[in-house]
């Protein structure tokens, strides 16, 4: 796992007496899920998500441990980290835990519905949505105050948006329907889930129940929005007009057949772009990013075969890519700002060949 502080080699959880955690007790297990400390005292680094994990229920973490103690144990010796000085002190984490970790289970919030509360404990402890929508700063540290208020995912480039900004992933406009559409089939009618989000979809929450799907998307509608500012209009003023005639021309030949000419998309499958939030939010990044490399929303329960977006970053150069995702940033009184060569570059060269 590629953190800014260096690897991480997660370690074996399989039930191998010697290299795995075949000797751990459920008591132990709890206390690393509860308290980010392992079975030999030594504190875990947050990259495991225990500041979420802490809310889990003592009967969850003991079912999850049944779990693994009945899967094929692998002998496997655990790789040691490679963190860059001083990070390779655990001792760091003493004061990190004081700062940011706040031990304790999930309480239900009486005024709510039981319905709301269990979304909000799968949101905040199982899920652990918080470890990516949450800005994290430089300790790798996120602090209550800011939760789900979005953030850059370190060393991958991609922006996961604040689920508290209706100008961002905020859903309080969406139908309950369509946020557990999103969440457990990776499409919706109103967007996909892409990049790192599309693991989470693929590796966990298509798994979810109906049930708590709802509940997940009833807490998330909930969520209250912190972005007051009045609603956007259509920043097209804002762009000169050849880098406008390059983008629909480009939006024309290459995007036109799966997104529409007036880019309702055919949902679910193709998602719209007029209206998509994850289009114009403040920072470009994840549009570039998905004209670069295209992408798949996962292969869900509930969508088995998903249609794919090709990539474009052989066929089309730094210009045309800069004109097409400012093209769909503002067209169809989209809200977004204009893209320049300089940022599809910087990220261009990031990706690997
Ligand atoms: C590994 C990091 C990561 C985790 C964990 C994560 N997300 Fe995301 N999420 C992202 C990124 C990156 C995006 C932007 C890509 C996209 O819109 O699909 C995103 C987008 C979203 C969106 C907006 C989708 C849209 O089309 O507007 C919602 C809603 C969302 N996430 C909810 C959640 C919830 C709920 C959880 C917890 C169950 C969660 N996320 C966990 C990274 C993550
Ligand atoms: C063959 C059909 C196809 C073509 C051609 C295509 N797309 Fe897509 N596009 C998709 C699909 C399918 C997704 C969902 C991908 C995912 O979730 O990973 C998508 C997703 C996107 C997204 C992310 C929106 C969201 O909420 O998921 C953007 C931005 C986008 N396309 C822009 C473009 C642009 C610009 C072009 C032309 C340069 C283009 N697409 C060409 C099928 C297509």
């Amino acid at each position: 796992m590629p953190t800014p502080f260096g690897a991480l080699y997660v370690p074996n959880i399989t039930p191998d007496d010697e290299t795995g955690i075949g000797q751990w007790t459920s008591d132990e297990f709890y206390r690393m899920m509860h308290t980010g400390v392992s079975r030999d005292g030594s504190l875990l680094y947050p990259a495991m998500p225990y500041p979420q994990y802490t809310q889990v229920t003592r009967s969850d973490s003991d079912a999850i441990y049944a779990y693994l103690m009945s899967i094929p144990p692998v002998k496997q010796k655990n790789r040691e980290h490679e963190l860059r000085f001083p990070y390779n002190n655990r001792d760091l984490l003493i004061g990190w835990r004081t700062l940011y970790f706040k031990e304790g289970e999930y309480q239900p919030n009486p005024k709510q519905s039981a319905e709301w509360n269990r979304g909000a404990y799968l949101v905040k402890g199982l899920g652990h949505c918080a470890m990516c929508h949450t800005a994290v700063n430089a300790l790798g540290g996120s602090s209550e105050s800011k939760a789900f208020e979005g953030g850059m995912i370190p060393n991958q480039n991609w922006y996961a948006p604040s689920l508290t900004s209706n100008r961002e992933a905020g859903l309080g406009d969406w139908k309950i329907q369509e946020i557990a559409d999103l969440l457990q089939a990776g499409i919706s009618h109103r967007g996909t889930v892409y990049g790192p989000m599309a693991e989470v979809t693929f590796n966990s929450l298509q798994y979810l129940s109906d049930d708590d799907a709802k509940a997940m998307a009833v807490y998330l509608k909930a969520l209250p929005q912190k972005d007051n500012s009045p609603p956007p209009t259509s920043q097209a003023r804002l762009v000169a007009p050849e880098t406008m005639e390059l983008g629909s021309k480009v939006y024309a030949a290459q995007c036109v057949m799966c997104h529409g000419a007036e880019g309702k998309g055919q949902t679910p499958e193709y998602p719209p772009l007029a209206g998509n939030r994850s289009i114009t939010m403040e920072t470009p990044v994840n549009p570039i990013r998905m004209v670069l490399n295209g992408g798949y929303p996962p292969g869900t329960r509930k969508n088995p075969r998903p249609h794919g977006m090709p990539p474009f970053s052989h066929i089309l150069n730094d210009n045309e890519v800069a004109a097409v995702v400012t093209y769909i940033r503002v067209a169809w009184g989209n809200s977004g700002t204009p893209v320049n060569a300089k940022q599809v570059n910087d990220l261009r060269t990031l990706l690997p060949e």
